[in-house]
């Protein structure tokens, strides 16, 4: 197998922890261990009480059934935590394709949602969200582009990088034509919850279609990126049974600590989410105050859920623009060519509480650059 380097992670490599202003994350602003062992009596005492031995392979079952608490339709038994999104990404690919096998990619996208698929001898072909429908993907070309050979589709809503949210109709009729076809359905949801209109969000694509696998994590809607506990959940039974087996040969069992602090943040997952929501919609006012003022410098298109965008710069080469800009000034975007987009858009992160002193750093930037 062999993979080519992850364009994003490398960018990012350069710069994440020696920037100033870290205007693209994805992530959501984090808290302390302090902070979240705060939450609930009793829980620093229980920290210190805990055993490091290994754990449970699949997670342990208080997780898994704090996990299954998201769903509506989940037992803990059809919950497997991985070590972050990531692995559990790496992990579904390898146990559920074959080679020469067909797979289609909600595009632009997270890039090993695609490469570990391609590397492995898959022939993939993308479902393009495009900015003249607000990146709506559009339903009737997905079902044209299904062949015999199509293995899985490979879906994230909200969507990284462009806040999209798909409405809950098209996502219903999405499960059911997967379902009907017999094909699998990777649902990366890892974002689900930071819907701005309640209203919007969507079920689990493991509650809608038994050929569904949700892809859960503790790094983005909660903001505990260091945790590195993520997890699928799925009524797939082969699934499961694959999945588990090749985790044998990865990680074999998460952090014990990790596993705790996850459980006790999910146990009040919706104080961390309704906080994050509270850091984006603050920073989403000033960001559309700031675009509806440089309408001649950028194109908006206001996401829906989530903490990111893909707004797109005009008449300037957007390599360039970001390169300059975290030179002289300190704050970090990252060029759509990192997701090997050509359109001349960049990610934009907004769920970090010094947004609004990046952003006063970026138009003071491009008022030296007018003048
Ligand atoms: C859409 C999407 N899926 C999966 C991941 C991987 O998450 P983690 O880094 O927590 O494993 C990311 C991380 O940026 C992501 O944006």
């Amino acid at each position: 197998m062999q993979l080519p380097p992850f364009k994003l992670e490398r960018y990012f490599s350069q710069y994440e922890f020696s920037t100033k202003y870290l205007l693209c994350s994805s992530d959501c602003e984090s808290i302390s261990v302090s902070d979240l062992l705060s939450l609930e009596p009793g829980a620093e005492q229980g920290l210190k009480r805990l055993w490091l031995g290994y754990t449970e392979s699949a997670g342990a079952l208080t997780l898994r059934q704090e996990i299954s608490r998201i769903y509506t339709s989940m037992a803990p038994e059809q919950i497997l935590v991985h070590s972050g999104a990531e692995e559990a990404i790496f992990l579904f690919m390898q146990a559920m394709l074959q080679p020469g096998d067909h797979l289609i990619v909600h595009w632009p996208c997270y890039q090993s949602l695609f490469e570990i698929a391609r590397s492995l001898g898959c022939e993939v072909t993308f479902w393009e969200a495009r900015p003249q429908n607000g990146w709506a993907p559009d339903l009737d070309e997905l079902r044209r582009l299904v062949r015999p050979s199509t293995r899985a589709i490979i879906i994230n809503t909200p969507h990284n990088p462009t806040g999209y949210l798909m409405p809950q109709a098209g996502f219903r009729a999405l499960n059911q034509f997967v379902q009907e076809r017999g094909i699998l359905l990777f649902s990366d949801e890892v974002y689900r919850g930071l819907e701005y209109d309640p209203a919007g969000g969507l079920s689990a694509a493991c509650d809608l279609n038994s050929n569904a696998v949700s892809l859960g994590v503790m790094s983005k809607s909660y903001g505990l990126a260091g945790l590195r506990i993520g997890w699928i959940a799925t009524h797939n039974t082969t699934v499961l049974t694959r999945m588990a087996a090749l985790k044998d040969y990865t990680t074999i069992c998460s952090s014990a600590p990790s596993e705790y602090l996850s459980e006790l943040a999910l146990r009040h997952r919706q104080q961390l989410v309704e906080r994050n929501l509270y850091i984006i919609r603050g920073n989403l006012s000033l960001l559309d105050a700031f675009f509806a003022k440089n309408g001649d410098r950028f194109e908006w298109v206001r996401p829906k859920a989530g903490s990111i965008a893909f707004p797109r710069l005009v008449g300037e080469d957007v390599e360039l623009f970001c390169h300059k800009l975290v030179s002289t000034a300190g704050v970090l975007l990252l060029p759509g060519t990192m997701y090997d987009h050509p359109g001349n858009h960049f990610r934009l992160g907004f769920a970090r509480k010094n947004m609004p002193e990046a952003l006063a750093q970026l138009e003071e930037y491009l008022g030296k650059q007018a003048g």
